[in-house]
């Protein structure tokens, strides 16, 4: 069970300070938003390579962005350990993906809230990571879309029967209430924005919810 505290609800100009906040997390998520894919612009390419040079933590880079394919790649050359694009932008998602590996990246794929898994069953084996959006993407602090959870779940018993190693990572409206039953669902790799950097102790956050889904996720032998 992973942990990716989600900087876009930390402080932007203090990006570097605020990964030192979260030691125990096992990756940092970063939303890169262009105002085109979603409504909402974040950060990009320069912010993540300098990131990557002043964070131990690996970067789990989420692009929400139009045209992947032209700008994923970036990412993996920057260092992101992890390059989630969104199907939906994609023009090709298994040349992206193939890419993305032979970069040296895990290669994640993210469906909004009315994208299916199904399509995409035949390309796990392309892939290191399934996001399945837990809110529209675009903004922190949303609350958790719980008609996502059969998807969850359709998405980890699709994994099950393709035999490969494919996380699947759940993001928005993550928190003390809600990761539980995400973890149940079959997910193993939990964003967390606000629930992690609103806190008054971010780190003790992401122990307590790497518990809680340890608790609950069918996948863990002490659960
Ligand atoms: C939303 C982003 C999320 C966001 C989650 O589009 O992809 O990563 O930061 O924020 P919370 O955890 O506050 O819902
Ligand atoms: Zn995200």
């Amino acid at each position: 069970m992973q942990i990716s505290p989600s900087l876009l609800s930390a402080d932007f100009a203090r990006l570097a300070d605020e990964a030192a906040r979260v030691p125990d997390a096992d990756w940092l998520h970063v939303d890169v938003m262009d105002a085109h894919f979603v409504p909402n612009l974040t950060v990009g390419l320069p912010v993540v390579e300098s990131l990557h040079a002043a964070t131990s933590i690996p970067l789990d880079c989420h692009l929400m962005i139009a045209d992947p394919d032209r700008w994923a790649p970036g990412y993996a050359e920057a260092g992101a350990g992890s390059v989630t694009f969104h199907a939906e932008a994609a023009h090709d998602p298994v040349r992206l993906a193939r890419t993305l590996r032979s970069l040296g990246a895990r290669a994640g794929l993210a469906l909004k809230p009315a994208t299916p898994i199904t399509p995409y069953a035949d390309m796990l084996a392309d892939l290191d990571m399934v996001l399945v959006m837990t809110v529209e993407p675009g903004f922190g602090g949303q609350r958790f879309l719980d008609t996502m959870l059969p998807k969850i779940a359709e998405t980890r018993a699709l994994v099950q029967r393709s035999g490969c190693d494919v996380w699947v990572q759940v993001d928005g409206g993550i928190n003390e209430d809600t990761i539980g039953l995400c973890a149940e669902a079959g997910a193993n790799v939990f964003v967390a924005g606000s629930a992690v950097f609103g806190a008054d102790d971010p780190d003790r956050m992401v122990r307590v919810l790497r518990d809680m889904a340890t608790a609950a996720s069918p996948l863990t032998t002490d659960s």
